[in-house]
C-alpha cells in the first residue's frame, strides 16, 4: 500500500489530477495495489481565503508518505513568485528533491515541430539540478540609502570591478541575485546522470553550463563533472554551452542521451525539451529525492485561462504518475500506463486540442484507462 500526497494546485490543475488518479487507480487495482490519497487544498485560492501557502505541519505529515503528485500551482490573482517560491520551490527543498528527472520523449503518433524528426530522434533525459544555482534566492532590491546592508555586501562582493560608483545619497535602484553552487551538491546530480545513462544504456552525458562566463558557479560544475566521468570510462562525454544546446536540441535531437544541467538553464532548456517532444501537453517531470520524498507534476503550469473548460491535455500528469510509480519501483504498472497512453497517442481517434484533437480532458483520460484494460 502507498500513502501519496495529492495537491491538485491551481487552474487546470484539479481537471488533470482527477485524470492521472483515475488511470493509476485503474492500473493499480488491476495489480491488487491499494493507494491511499491524501489531498491537500494549497494553491491561490486556499492562499486567498485563509493566508497559508504550504505550512510546515502539512510537510511534517508528508514525510511519511511515499509520494507527491502536484497538479500545478500558479494564478494571476497571486502576485509572481510567491505561489512557486512558498508552495513549489519549498517542497522541493523541504524534501531535498534534488534531481528534476525530465524525460524528452516523442511518443509515436505525436508530431513533433521539428521536421523529419521521428520517435527515434527524440528520446532522452534530462537531469536538472534542482536545489542549488539561481533558486537558492539570495540577493536584494534596494536603494543605498534605504539599505545599507545590501550596499555593504555589494561593495565586498565587487569590489574596484562594479562600474556604478554607489553614492551612499543615492536613490537609484539595484538588485542583485547570487547564484550558488556547492560540490556535493553538483556530485550528487552528475553521479545520478551518469547512473541513469548506465541504467538505460545509454552511452552519452553531455553537461551544459555557461563556464565562458560564470565562471565561478559552472568552473566548479565543470571541475566535479570531469571528476566523476572517469568513474565511468565506458560514457562518453561532452560539455556543452547553454545557448549552444538549444540550437542543437533543435538541429540534432537524435544526439543527446542524458544532459545534466544546472537548476536554471535545466528550467530554460527543459521547456524547449517540452515543445519538440510535441508540447507541453505531454512533458511530465520528477522531482526526486532518491532515498525521500518525491514529487511528481506535468512540467507544464496552472494554464488558467483553460481552467474548467476541459480542455486540457492530461497526458503529461498521467505520464508523472507513472513516473513515481516507477520511481517507487513498480516498474510494471507505470510500463502498463506509459503503453495505454502510447496506444491512444498513436491511435489518434481521441485526441486533446494541443494535439489538433477536440476531445475533452476526462474523455482523453478516459481513453487511457480503456486502453490499459485491454491490455491486462
Ligand atoms: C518548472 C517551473 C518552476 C521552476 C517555477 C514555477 C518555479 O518553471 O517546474 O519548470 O522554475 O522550476
Ligand atoms: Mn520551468
Amino acid at each position: 500500500m502507498y500513502n501519496i500526497a495529492i495537491i491538485p494546485g491551481d487552474g487546470i490543475g484539479a481537471e488533470i489530477i482527477r485524470e492521472g488518479r483515475k488511470v493509476i487507480e485503474a492500473a493499480s487495482s488491476k495489480f491488487g495495489l491499494e493507494i491511499k490519497w491524501n489531498e491537500y487544498p494549497f494553491g491561490a485560492e486556499h492562499y486567498l481565503k485563509t493566508g497559508e501557502l504550504m505550512p510546515d505541519t502539512a510537510l511534517k505529515e508528508i514525510e511519511d508518505m511515499s509520494a507527491i503528485y502536484l497538479g500545478a500551482v500558479g494564478d494571476p490573482r497571486v502576485k509572481p513568485g510567491i505561489l512557486e517560491k512558498e508552495i513549489l520551490l519549498k517542497t522541493r527543498f523541504y524534501f531535498d528533491q534534488f534531481i528534476n528527472l525530465r524525460p524528452i520523449k516523442l511518443y509515436k503518433g505525436v508530431p513533433s515541430p521539428l521536421k523529419d524528426k521521428n520517435p527515434e530522434d527524440i528520446n532522452f533525459y534530462v537531469v536538472r539540478e534542482n536545489t542549488e544555482d539561481f533558486y537558492v534566492g539570495i540577493g536584494g532590491r534596494f536603494n543605498a540609502r534605504a539599505n545599507q546592508d545590501h550596499l555593504e555586501v555589494l561593495r565586498k562582493l565587487y569590489k574596484a570591478k562594479i562600474q556604478v560608483d554607489f553614492n551612499l545619497e543615492a536613490e537609484e535602484e539595484m538588485a542583485y541575485q547570487v547564484g550558488f553552487i556547492s560540490r556535493p551538491g553538483t556530485q550528487r546530480v552528475i553521479k545520478y546522470a551518469f547512473e541513469l545513462a548506465k541504467k538505460k544504456k545509454m552511452k552519452r552525458v553531455s553537461s551544459v553550463d555557461k563556464a565562458n562566463v560564470l565562471t565561478n558557479i559552472y568552473g566548479l560544475w565543470r571541475d566535479v563533472f570531469k571528476e566523476i566521468s572517469t568513474q565511468y570510462p565506458d560514457i562518453e562525454t561532452e560539455f556543452t554551452f547553454v545557448d549552444a544546446i538549444t540550437m542543437w536540441f533543435v538541429r540534432k535531437p537524435e544526439w543527446f542521451k542524458v544532459v545534466v544541467a544546472p537548476n536554471m538553464f535545466g528550467d530554460i532548456i527543459t521547456d524547449l525539451g517540452a515543445m519538440i517532444q510535441g508540447g507541453l501537453g505531454i512533458a511530465a517531470g520528477g522531482n526526486i529525492n532518491p532515498e525521500g520524498v518525491s514529487m511528481f507534476e506535468p512540467i507544464h503550469g496552472s494554464a488558467p485561462k483553460y481552467k474548467d473548460k476541459s480542455i486540457a491535455n492530461p497526458v503529461a500528469t498521467i505520464l508523472a504518475g507513472a513516473m513515481m510509480l516507477d520511481c517507487l519501483g513498480e516498474v510494471k504498472i507505470a510500463k502498463v500506463i506509459e503503453d495505454a497512453v502510447e496506444k491512444v497517442l498513436i491511435e489518434g481517434k481521441v485526441r486533446s486540442h494541443d494535439l489538433g484533437g477536440d476531445s475533452s480532458t476526462i474523455e482523453v483520460g478516459d481513453e487511457v484507462v480503456r486502453k490499459l484494460k485491454l491490455s491486462l
